[in-house]
């Protein structure tokens, strides 16, 4: 009674080889939010009025692996508008908006993803590989993951290449070319300028915020807020919790991030010590056991965890569970541990990413220059399978045409106007003796 399939049938809108989701009924709802997100990102509007007409992705299909958010949906609608057949699951258990999922499951996309999916996550990519799709489009790399190591010899003859989302995704991919397993090209969308410099920063500043505020609906102001690991991530989380008046302490391990944080008027210390003064805190390290048992040990009565890095990995919840005595929900992505010294730890999101497990995720605006990098990755790929001409089998840095394009693109979408080099000032810049 257990298989995927039969629970998937029992509780969920299923139609085998077309979606499958919470509820199909939720669609209308999904459409609204799309429609507000299609309305803050021009970017993406833009892109899709162009390609409609030529349709460069026609006769190809695409297989996502992504937060489905409304967000998400403006780019799965515009790759299908550019001619695509688009098959998708969520990337996270929690990060999946149910009413956007029926949405896009209406509109004819292979969609496979609800909120809380923990045990069916990799039935659902299996149902996304099922039609074979030519390009795959990551955020972590549990397509790609699951494309190479359980479909190796299709990944190996069929794929054209693919694309990753997050910081986490890229360390994995480039490790799988180091060692040789990595089967076709990939682009490398998180290391973009216009990718990794403001969604990981503004938009995971803002959210995870958001999705601490939704979850506890604590007042920040005052607080000592921990954030482990100040990279592109942390430190805006920490810019927006300094700028609603929290005392930031920062965890790192890399020297010059340190500096960084300090120099942004930010403490540095040691887990172990911030441990024992911290009243939030949320990891942004994309490494595993940042938090551990002694840290929860030492932790005040009433202190807040989260984290918003891409997997559950970095608080370590079988040690929080280990000395715990009892456990209890106490409103949404809020969960009451009692350790035996009798000190209660509230756990959000049950370590997931905060910012959609308990908030939306990103901004739409962010998630504009994001996903039109998401967008013309895939295309590049498709114009040079066209073309015959080969990437081979490597992760791919975002070229800097496409950064400056995207950024341009937004830049005029904003009504801002820049200025230009004269020929002289060029001159200046580019002479090795002048001024001297
Ligand atoms: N929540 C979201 O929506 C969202 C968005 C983008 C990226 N991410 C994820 O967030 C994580 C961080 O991404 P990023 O772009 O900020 O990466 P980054 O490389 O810019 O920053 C990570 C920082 O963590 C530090 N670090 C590593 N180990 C540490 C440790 N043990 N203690 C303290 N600091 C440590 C590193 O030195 C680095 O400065 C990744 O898992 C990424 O996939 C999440």
């Amino acid at each position: 009674m257990s298989t995927p399939q039969m629970k998937a049938t029992g509780k969920f809108s299923y139609e085998p080889g077309k979606y499958c989701v919470k509820d199909i009924n939720l669609a209308d709802e999904g459409k609204l939010l799309m429609d507000w997100a299609e309305s803050r990102m021009p970017v993406m509007m833009k892109l899709r009025a162009e390609y409609e007409k030529t349709k460069p992705f026609k006769g190809y299909k695409i297989a996502g692996c992504l937060h489905v958010t409304k967000e998400t949906g403006i780019l799965i609608r515009t790759l299908q508008a550019a001619g695509a057949e688009v098959y998708w699951s969520g990337c996270n258990p929690l990060s999946t908006n149910d009413a956007v999922a029926a949405a896009l499951a209406s509109e004819g996309i292979g969609m496979y993803a609800w909120y809380g999916n923990h045990e069916d996550f990799y039935w659902c990519i299996d149902r996304t590989i099922d039609p074979k799709p030519h390009l795959t489009l990551d955020d972590g790399c549990d397509l790609i993951n699951t494309v190479h190591e359980k479909y190796k010899e299709y990944a190996q003859n069929e794929v054209i290449g693919g694309t990753e989302e997050t910081t986490t995704g890229v360390h994995r991919l480039r490790s799988r070319q180091a060692a040789g397993e990595l089967y076709y090209p990939v682009f490398a969308v998180n290391d973009a300028e216009t990718k990794w410099d403001f969604d990981n920063v503004y938009g995971t500043g803002q959210s995870t915020l958001d999705g601490i505020i939704r979850a506890t609906s604590v007042l920040l102001a005052g607080k000592n807020f921990v954030v482990a690991g100040h990279g592109h991530c942390g430190s805006g989380v920490a810019l927006r919790a300094k700028g609603m008046g929290s005392n930031i302490i920062v965890t790192e391990v890399k020297a010059t991030a340190a500096i960084k944080a300090v120099l942004n008027g930010h403490e540095v210390m040691t887990m172990d010590e911030a441990a024992k003064v911290g009243d939030i805190f949320c990891t942004a390290t994309g490494v595993k056991d940042i938090i551990r048992k002694n840290h929860f040990a030492s932790m005040k009565d009433g202190a807040i965890v989260c984290n918003t890095g891409h997997y559950d990995a970095e608080i370590n919840i079988p040690e929080l569970e280990e000395v715990s005595t009892s456990k209890r929900t106490i409103r949404p992505n809020c969960e009451e541990y009692t350790l035996k010294s009798g000190n209660r730890v509230y756990l959000l999101a049950q370590g997931r990413l905060i910012n959609l497990a308990a908030a939306e995720g990103h901004p739409s605006e962010v998630m504009d220059m994001s996903f039109a990098n998401q967008f013309l990755a895939h295309l590049a790929l498709v114009t040079k399978h066209k073309s015959g001409e080969k990437f081979g089998n490597v992760v791919i840095d975002i070229p800097l045409d496409q950064d400056e394009f995207v950024a341009k693109t937004k830049l005029e979408t904003m009504n801002m106007t820049l200025d230009q080099l004269s020929e002289e000032q060029e001159r200046y810049m580019n002479s090795y003796n002048e001024g001297t």
